[in-house]
Parts: C-alpha cells; structure tokens; sequence
C-alpha cells in the first residue's frame, strides 16, 4: 500500500504534484475565470466582507499565514491569522461581515472546530478549507472549499500543506475577482503561474536527491534553524516543525529581519542554517537575505540556500545551494516547502526513527 516506498510520507511527497493537480481542477475556467459555485457563498456576501480571519493549527496555520499575504496583497482585505488555540478563548471582533477561513487537513481537530464554533456564535461566516469529505468542520462551516489530496497517512502533514496553499490562492484570487481586482493583469499572471504549479512541483522533485544526501550527512545535528522573508517565513517554520515533529531536532525558524534583534546570537559553526531566498521579483526582500546569509556566514555557520534557478548572487555564500523552479514570490511557497518535508524524512531515517508514525503524536487531534 505503500507503493513501493519505504514510508507513506515519501509517497505523499511524491504525490504532491498530483495532489495540487487535482485540487485545481476545474477551477479555473476558460479565460482565467475562477469558478468556486461549490463555496456556496453569493457574489454578494463576498463583496460585503470586510475583514478576514484564518484559524488552524500546526502546518495548517503555516497555510494560513501565506494566506495572508496572498489574500492581502489581491483583495485589500484585511487579514489576521490565529492559531485556533488561541482564538477559541478570546474575546475576538467579529460582524456578519467577518469570513472566517478554518483551514484542517482531517476536518476534525478539536480547538479549530470550537473555534469554528466560537465565530459563528458571533455571526461571521465561516469558510472551511478541509482535505475530508463530510468531517465536521466542513459540516458546521457554511462553505467548504475541499483540498483534493486524498487520504494523508504519515502523521507529519505534507500534501495536505501544498493542497491547502492552492486552496487559499484560490479562495484569495476569487474574492479579488468578485469584488473587482486592483492589479487584474497581475491577477492574470497568477492564474497562468498556478496553472503550471503541478509541473514546478515536479520539478523540484526530481532534484531531491542531494537533500537526501543532506539530510543523512547532517544526521548529528542537536539544533538546525530556518529563516526566511515574506511567505518564506512561514516555509521556514514549517521546515523547523517538519524536523522537530520528525526527527526530534531542535528546530526553530525566524523571519530572517528577526535575526539581529536576538537569534544571531545562536549562530556558531555547529548551527546549520536553512535559508529560504525569496525570487527576484522581489528585489528589495532579494537583497536584505542575501546580507543576512552573509551574516550567518561571518560566524561560521553552515548555509543551507534554497534559491530560484538562476539566482547568481547567492553562489558565493552558499554551503550547499537548493535550486527550486522559478514561481512569483506569493506562490515560491509551493516549491520552496518541498525540499524541507524531503530532508526532515531523510535525516529521521537516517536517524533510524519511524518517519511515519513520531513519537507522542496523532495524526489527527481531536482532544484538546
Ligand atoms: C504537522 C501536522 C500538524 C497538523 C495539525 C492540524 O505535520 O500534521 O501540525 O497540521 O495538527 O491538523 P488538521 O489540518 O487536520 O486540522
């Protein structure tokens, strides 16, 4: 079953062009336009929100902070995103006019579920993004918009995070194209770019076999840190749960503008250090991380860069240099995140731990 992997991660990795494949199927349509019908929210209950707020948890609430970017940058709607732990026990602002977006692979985590609940006691309208047919929160939401994954065995969430990244893109584009886009041709290109998403997956697939290398050499390491800007901020987290969850490493990730105000302090030549370097397209984002690999360099760390094909001026600085195909930044997440699942999976197995079932977790959480 496991189709002739040695764990069902490694499978679910590899499923991941299929997976974001399927889950843009049939939504968008001819001349670039997105049809969502199955959200079940009229044109005019999108066009009166006026603020949104994300809630999930774990790699899920990873999702929801690219989101934000996203969703922002198209809609100029304003977006929070709280961890669903967080949010079930405050007093949060919510109107008729607030879409909550509840983002959970299994559909059944119980503090995003009450917290669904939470919101809706207080009238906002409730968005799931759910990978479970028929799971309660999808029930409960008052629209659903499904990941097309399929089922996640392995407890660390992989497909599942890229499927809810496309299901966020879309959910943010179709808003912006409800309520009229302020960039339409930057809109078009988007949709152009998540069109090809599934072939750039798979791209970067095939060059995963010097992470794996990576992954047993650096087998030993006691603590590995992952910093990034902008969406890769959020991807550095996830690489950081991916080996905390997987391989008992300490792991932490930063926003790489963060460095100066207290990590740096970390950094010595035992420390590995991850670094997610967002596209060219971003020039002035571009810039600032290359002087902070060159900081981390200064102190002897070892560099890790996972650059954009064609990304020259990171060479000089980087221990090793990942390549990932060229995406725009808002979307850079969906490649970039690929060879972090793939080196937490190759260091645990090199550690000899059971990549797919860590030690006290569950795959699904559904106490609290
Ligand atoms: C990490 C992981 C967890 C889940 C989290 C939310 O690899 O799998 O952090 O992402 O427990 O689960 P769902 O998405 O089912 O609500």
């Amino acid at each position: 079953e496991k189709g002739g992997y040695d764990y069902f991660m490694l499978k679910e990795i590899e499923e991941q062009p299929r997976a974001v494949a399927d889950t843009l199927l049939g939504r968008i349509g001819d001349g670039g336009r997105l049809q969502l019908d199955e959200m079940r929210m009229s044109e005019s209950e999108l066009r009166s929100v006026d603020k949104v707020i994300v809630i999930a948890a774990g790699t899920a609430y990873h999702a929801g902070m690219i989101a934000k970017y996203a969703i922002e940058h198209w809609t100029r709607i304003p977006v929070e995103v709280e961890l669903a732990s967080e949010f079930r026990y405050r007093d949060p602002i919510l109107t008729r006019d607030t879409l909550v977006i509840a983002i959970s692979q299994s559909g059944e985590t119980a503090d995003t579920l009450m917290a669904l609940r939470h919101a809706k006691e207080q009238h906002a309208r409730v968005l799931a993004i759910c990978n479970t047919n028929g799971a309660t929160i999808p029930r409960e939401a008052d629209a659903v918009v499904y990941t097309h994954g399929g089922p996640e065995i392995a407890v660390a969430s992989t497909k599942a995070f890229l499927t809810q990244l496309i299901a966020c893109y879309l959910v943010g584009l179709y808003l912006a194209q409800v309520r009229g886009a302020k960039f339409p041709d930057e809109i078009q290109d988007i949709l152009i770019q998540l069109a090809q998403a599934p072939e750039k997956v798979r791209e970067t697939l095939d060059r995963m076999e010097p992470v794996k290398e990576l992954g047993r050499l650096l087998k030993d390491a006691e603590r590995v840190l992952f910093l990034g800007r902008h969406v890769g901020y959020p991807v550095a987290l996830e690489g950081a749960l991916k080996l905390k969850e997987l391989a008992y490493v300490h792991a932490e990730g930063f926003a790489a503008g963060e460095l100066k105000h207290g990590p740096i302090a970390l950094v010595d030549q035992d420390l590995p250090v991850v670094v997610v370097v967002p596209p060219a397209d971003r020039p002035l984002l571009h810039d600032k991380i290359v002087s902070n690999i060159q900081e981390i360099r200064a102190r002897g760390a070892r560099t890790i860069v996972i650059a954009e094909d064609g990304d020259e001026a990171v060479v000089p600085f980087a221990d090793t240099l990942i390549r990932v195909p060229e995406l725009p930044t808002l979307l850079q997440p969906l490649v970039a995140t690929v060879p972090l699942q793939v080196f937490a999976c190759a260091l645990a197995d090199a550690k000899g731990l059971d990549v797919d079932q860590p030690r006290n977790l569950a795959k699904s959480v559904t106490v609290e």
